[in-house]
């Protein structure tokens, strides 16, 4: 499974990269404006800024939401850095988008999925990545982790290539469920990653080798 960072914060990325772990990055306006990037030109900047810091694909969002002004947005954004993936909403004029971008070869990131129906247009149009929601479900009292499954199991029915990159992953164990369901990729926020770094008994056991280690040096050295 392939773990992406869902940040546009520079430092954090940096940080899930040095850790060796990172296989791409997705973006949203949301993200974008709390890191206070504004402006075409300077949100090319970031992208790109972005796309020096990991190796994998980075998803970049498409404000437009009318199929010309989506192609237009897309096609800029797509020729900036082999590593960009043209993110699109699911909506009508948005799967026309995706089934355009997949016919010129360039790679897609089908957002705002909160249903199975949704997740089988995506991948009809031919989009790269399907990026259903888990958090956002769960907020809404419906199981997030359900429709992972859901999708994961229509896609292999028929053999889709549409990843499913599953989104609003709000803690180690969506991370972990979405690993035995299958999910192709997960996109994270950093203490998401972080945490499943942590078991109180890999500190325990480390600071008790430690000062074992500790004492027999002291006791060779008497
Ligand atoms: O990038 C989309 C998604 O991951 C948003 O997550 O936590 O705002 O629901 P969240």
């Amino acid at each position: 499974m392939k773990f992406f960072i869902d940040t546009a914060n520079l430092e954090q990325i940096k940080e899930a990269q040095e850790l060796g772990v990172l296989d791409g990055v997705t973006t949203n306006p949301s993200l974008m404006a709390k890191e206070g990037i504004t402006g075409e030109e300077n949100i090319k900047a970031h992208y790109l800024k972005i796309c020096d810091i990991v190796n994998g694909d980075v998803s970049a969002e498409v404000i437009a939401t009318t199929y010309e002004e989506m192609i237009a947005e897309g096609e800029l954004l797509a020729a900036l850095h082999p590593q960009i993936t043209v993110k699109v909403p699911m909506i009508r004029d948005g799967v026309k988008a995706i089934k355009y971008f997949s016919s010129k070869g360039i790679k897609t990131n089908c957002t705002l999925v909160f249903s199975a129906g949704q997740a089988l247009l995506a991948a009809k149009a031919g989009a790269t990545y399907v990026s259903p929601f888990i958090g956002r479900l769960d907020d809404v009292s419906t199981d997030g982790m359900l429709l992972i499954e859901d999708i994961v199991q229509i896609y292999a029915n028929y053999g889709y290539k549409t990843q499913v990159l599953a989104a609003s992953v709000r803690h180690p164990m969506h991370i972990l469920q979405c690993a035995k369901v299958g999910a192709d990729v997960v996109t994270c926020p950093l203490n998401a990653i972080m945490a499943l770094l942590k078991h109180p008994l890999t500190d325990n056991g480390l600071k008790q080798f430690l000062e074992d280690h500790a004492k027999a040096a002291q006791k060779a050295a008497l």
